[in-house]
């Protein structure tokens, strides 16, 4: 006989199997009238499959399926489907996709993506992304989450007021589409077409305003020049679709050039479908069709919407809208069945793609994940790893770092940020597994004195100052943590400037003043924070940025404080100083600068002006020297057959892509990067490359960028490969891409490599 406590035992676990147990989304082995139809059947191809359940569904079920909480059709087995889930830097509590609790009270909180941009390091990219997918399955086998997640963002960060800055990979075009393509990558899975969860880049396109200056999302009509769309707004999302083949991509809220995004057949349509060949559904963001017929009143009724969104190539609608609209529109001759029939095709092949379709989760691939899948001490680890990977130094002076356990046994540990928790995953977060504070990661090396200084980030008061003041003067180093939360920068919220909020500085400044040590600022935030006062103030020997590195982010400042990690991380943005802003409107679009308009152009591409720190700075304790090894010094670009003679090709100065072989058409080097300090450190190489001069080019471009682990005073081979076409072109003012004829300059840290590029004579095609 079982003892009481043995039932309970039993009991529990059954609780925890039926945790686990998610019952089949479709074509449940257990009901025959459903299982056998031809749509469930495994070994026919997914078009075929998908063509048999449409020819199934009536108008009226067929459009309430084009929303994201598409229903149930009973009569076919098929349940209801929550399709917003999201899993920015881990899964997500945004989006009614997605239930903590239960079996699964948290998730692995990874660094928000502005952090884990700043690591330049595409492994950790796609690694983070295999993980999150593991856990996304997970708990999608046991009900608790969905399989299509609306994540990356990948907008370029070209306003450091964005209040979303902080979910994006930064302000550098190639940068971004190769976040978005590794991570798509990891969250995707590489079997076939077949996917582990469905990622989607996201809000396509130049979309970077929430709220500023009485200008919101939803009314705001940008304005982009073709040049700027195909230089810059346009390539992350390129680079989502084609490199990292994602599943989904969302159009935006706001409107380009006059015409609502997801109402837009030229960007939909033509672009991300035709041109770049997605295989996917193209999704609203959440209402942007009610947000374009309500608040935009693009058309004069809702059919009307509903049938341009559909018509532009929107497959599927976050929000009710056209589950509403959308039969009295086909009913009214504004929309053929067809058009609804190409959208549902979209989606149902995602679907089945995931496996949907293919009856018990449990027998397929992931089916076998659960919650002891979540939280583990590997995935907690990679996290840690992501946030040292990604914390950079941006002064460190004398050096002031890094501190020593030994001579360093009492840290004040001061500011609004200095045992931050939540403020550390930033938005778009889940339930974090749990966290080390700054705090708590630097009392592990040493005894700490704890004041907040400030009550809040707002830091309205100087009425904490004192006992602030007071533990500097007690102790061996004194550590402020300060910066933003989401309560100066958030979705909905851009900033109105770029300096520390309220009394920050002022108790930063007294507080250097009255230390006894070294005064150490570390900054938790997602924009760049115009800290000059602090870069020029020789008694705070060192600034860290932290961004907001996650829930292990304490322990990983942490670890850089007391050198057991040498920092690598660099800049992903240029940091501004306050001036910059102060007449330039965040509803100016142009990337490039306009002197006679007074206008400074934005990000290190365009913009000359003087900057606090800019894009691509970070320190290390060691320093790393760059010699080139080889180097080719011309490159001859073979022509496509069709174009040799032609005058359209040549310009004398210009060679159209098109007209370009294009194919492996790379540039290879071989650096070599010698670590001379007495510490091991790993190096984050970017290079640069600044092409003949001419007003479309940009002053520089990242055109590559590789990390090396090199110990002390070793030396280790780099090779990096350019691609010409891609990286060595630049957009001309119709948005033709061109590759300059002549020399362009490679700058890789303090070296530089002139590297001429010349069309390939007929006959003489050198490579
Ligand atoms: C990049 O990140 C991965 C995953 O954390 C790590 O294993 C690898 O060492 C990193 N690369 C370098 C060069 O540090
Ligand atoms: C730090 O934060 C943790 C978690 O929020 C809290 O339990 C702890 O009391 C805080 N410590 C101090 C010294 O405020
Ligand atoms: C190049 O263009 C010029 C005029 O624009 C024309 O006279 C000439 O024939 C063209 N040459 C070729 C090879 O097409």
């Amino acid at each position: 006989m079982a003892s009481p406590s043995q039932i309970i035992t039993l009991f529990l676990l059954l609780l925890g199997a039926f945790a686990e147990a998610r019952d089949p989304f479709a074509c449940d082995p257990k009901d025959a009238t459903t299982s056998n139809l031809p749509f469930c059947r495994v070994s026919m191809p997914i078009p075929a499959r998908v063509k048999d359940l449409l020819g199934r569904l009536t108008l009226q079920e067929k459009v309430r399926l084009l929303v994201n909480n598409a229903i149930a059709v009973p009569r076919l087995g098929i349940k209801g489907y929550e399709w917003w889930s999201e899993a920015l830097h881990g899964v997500s509590n945004v989006g009614p996709g997605t239930k903590f609790g239960g079996a699964f009270p948290g998730a692995t909180s990874f660094p928000q993506v502005i952090t884990t941009a700043a690591s330049f390091n595409a492994t950790l990219w796609e690694a983070i992304g295999r993980v999150v997918s593991d856990e996304a399955r997970a708990m999608y086998n046991g009900g608790a989450a969905g399989l299509t997640y609306w994540s990356p963002n990948v907008n370029i960060f070209r306003d450091p007021r964005w209040g979303r800055g902080q979910e994006t990979p930064g302000e550098d075009p190639v940068v971004a589409g190769t976040y978005a393509a590794s991570y798509v990558k990891g969250l995707q899975g590489s079997n076939g077409e077949r996917l582990k969860v469905a990622a989607c880049c996201k809000h396509f396109t130049a979309y970077d305003l929430d709220n500023w200056n009485g200008v919101d999302r939803f009314h705001f009509n940008a304005k982009v020049s073709k040049q700027d769309i195909e230089d810059t707004f346009d390539v992350p999302f390129k680079m989502c679709v084609q490199d990292g083949n994602v599943a989904s991509v969302m159009c935006s809220y706001n409107q380009v050039n006059g015409v609502p995004t997801c109402a837009d057949p030229n960007l939909l349509k033509k672009t991300v479908r035709g041109q770049w060949k997605l295989d996917g559904y193209i999704v609203s963001d959440c209402d942007s069709v009610g947000v374009f017929y309500n608040t935009q009143h693009y058309t004069s009724t809702p059919e009307e919407a509903a049938a341009d969104a559909i018509k532009a190539g929107l497959d599927l609608d976050c929000g009710p809208f056209l589950a509403q609209y959308t039969e009295n529109a086909v009913t009214r001759g504004l929309l053929n069945e067809a058009d609804v029939n190409s959208a549902l095709t979209n989606t149902l092949t995602v679907q089945m793609r995931l496996g949907m379709f293919d009856g018990e989760p449990s027998a397929q691939p992931f089916g076998n994940l659960g919650p002891k899948d979540v939280c583990t001490p590997a995935h907690q680890q990679l996290a840690l790893e992501a946030a040292r990977q990604g914390v950079v130094l941006l002064k460190n002076h004398n050096p002031s770092l890094p501190l020593s356990h030994l001579r360093h046994r009492t840290v004040a540990v001061i500011g609004p940020n200095s045992n931050a928790t939540v403020t550390m995953i930033g938005n778009y977060a889940g339930v974090a597994c749990g966290y080390t504070s700054p705090l708590q990661g630097i009392g592990n090396y040493a005894k700490t004195i704890h004041q907040m200084g400030c009550a809040d980030v707002a830091c309205a008061d100087d009425t904490l100052f004192s006992e602030a003041i007071n533990a500097a003067r007690q102790a061996d180093a004194t550590v402020l943590v300060m910066g933003l939360d989401q309560s100066i920068e958030a979705e909905f919220k851009d900033r109105t400037g770029l300096l520390l909020p309220g009394r920050q500085q002022e108790l930063v400044s007294k507080v250097a003043l009255a230390s006894k040590g070294p005064t150490i600022l570390v900054l938790m935030s997602g924009g760049p924070i115009d800290v000059s006062f602090a870069k020029n103030d020789p008694r705070i020997g060192s600034i860290l940025w932290a961004g907001y590195p996650g829930q292990a982010g304490g322990a990983a400042i942490a670890d850089v404080l007391f050198g057991t990690t040498n920092p690598e991380g660099k800049l992903p943005m240029t940091w501004y100083p306050q001036g910059y802003v102060s007449n330039l409107l965040m509803t100016d679009m142009a990337m490039r600068s306009s002197p006679n308009r007074n206008y400074p152009g934005r990000t290190y591409r365009f913009y000359k002006g003087q900057v606090v720190y800019p894009f691509g700075h970070g320190l290390s304790y060691t320093n790393f020297v760059h010699t080139i090894a080889s180097a080719p010094t011309v490159v001859s670009v073979p022509l496509d057959g069709h174009h040799r003679s032609g005058n359209a090709t040549i310009s004398g100065k210009w060679i159209k892509v098109n007209h370009a072989k294009c194919n492996k058409l790379t540039v290879g080097l071989q650096v070599d990067v010698k670590n001379t300090g007495s510490k091991d450190g790993t190096h984050t190489m970017l290079v640069f490359s600044t092409p003949p001069a001419g007003h479309w080019a940009p002053n520089k471009q990242l055109v590559a960028f590789a990390k090396v682990h090199v110990p002390a005073g070793s030396q280790e081979r780099v090779g990096i490969n350019i691609h010409v076409c891609k990286f060595l072109s630049v957009v001309d003012q119709s948005g033709v891409r061109r590759i300059p004829i002549g020399v362009h300059d490679l700058h890789i840290g303090g070296v530089k490599h002139s590297l001429s590029l010349q069309p390939a004579t007929l006959g003489v095609i050198k490579t």
